[in-house]
């Protein structure tokens, strides 16, 4: 088996150990040991940005590592400031290699990238001269490339946010999902505070999603069946500022998509939509008592009606 084969083969495996867990810790831990394990490297792991000017040892395979290593210094820091992959042959010939092992003679280390920044590196060492070469640089950017995918964030005010959760967790392309408080005024709000309406907050679903599976005017069109678009601050029974409907996104690109879809939807219904469209100035996780509430209680209140999880129920992956 050529190490392309072997590379090969390994995707489906770093696919599914991606996807299927949304802590990224924990899936750099496998990753490493996954590939470790299949190579038989010396030291297989990552080093992650900390403080903005160094990297900090994360999940590893191999013997004992250094545990910080600055901006531009090592192999390591060199493929973060310089955001490239380095390979290296010898690691005697690398001015400023760090020696963590003195077994170590060669290396390559990967960017792993994050909405385009560097967030971390993928270092491997071997115990021989030359082990790494194009292949494993472009079979390994591949691979550091699915520690975070081509994920992207939104966040959707729907009114009751149990409801709401639930249906986008049932969308194909939706990997991940948490409801919290959006866009108000108090850090850190608990669930009681902003049930008083005085905080500013709209209960909100942050969806993280694949936009290879499922693109963001997919979404903000799935959204608009789940909301009565016209409301003002009501959604089914509930009501108050909380219960608002908005659309808050980080990337400034997504307003341009999602205003065409407010524009098409305000054609279409002849009139002004009651929805926010704005930026997300602030988004707090609630407590975990409402994550995944309908799950936990399934017979529990919501406002959505079933229609709407059929209707998701027969969305199909692409
Ligand atoms: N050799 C690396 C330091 C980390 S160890 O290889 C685990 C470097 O020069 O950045």
């Amino acid at each position: 088996m050529t190490k392309e084969d072997k590379y090969a083969a390994l995707i489906p495996a770093v696919h599914s150990l991606m996807s299927d867990e949304p802590d990224e810790i924990a899936r750099m831990a496998n990753l490493a040991a996954l590939l470790h394990n299949e190579f038989q490297f010396w030291w297989t792991g990552f080093y992650r940005v900390a403080d903005g000017d160094q990297l900090v040892l994360g999940p590893f395979q191999g013997p004992l590592a250094c545990t910080r290593i600055r901006l531009g210094k090592g192999v390591c820091g060199t493929a973060w400031a310089e955001d490239r992959t380095v390979v290296v042959p010898d690691v005697e010939k690398f001015p400023g290699h760090i020696a963590c092992s003195s077994e170590s003679r060669s290396e390559i280390v990967v960017p792993v990238r994050f909405k385009g920044q560097v967030v971390a590196v993928l270092d491997i060492d071997s115990r021989e001269l030359g082990t790494f070469d194009e292949v494993d640089a472009n079979w390994l950017e591949k691979i550091a490339d699915c520690v975070y995918g081509p994920q992207r964030d939104i966040w959707f005010a729907a009114g009751c946010f149990w409801g709401a959760q639930k249906f986008f967790k049932m969308i194909p392309g939706v990997e991940f999902t948490e409801v919290g408080f959006a866009n108000g005024w108090v850090q850190n709000p608990t669930y009681e505070q902003v049930y008083t309406d005085t905080t500013g907050h709209a209960e909100c679903v942050h969806v993280r999603y694949n936009p290879e599976i499922v693109s963001l005017k997919e979404l903000v069109g799935l959204y608009f069946k789940i909301i009565d678009p016209l409301s003002l601050n009501r959604q089914g029974e509930d009501e108050g500022t909380r219960y608002r409907t908005g659309v808050y996104y980080e990337d400034e690109r997504d307003f341009d998509i999602l205003s065409k879809e407010f524009l098409r939807l305000e054609k279409k219904l002849g009139t002004e939509l009651a929805v926010e469209l704005r930026h997300i100035t602030g988004f707090f996780r609630a407590e975990d008592y409402h994550q995944d509430y309908l799950d936990k209680n399934p017979g529990g209140y919501c406002h959505l009606s079933p229609e709407i999880f059929k209707m998701a129920a027969k969305l199909k992956k692409k």
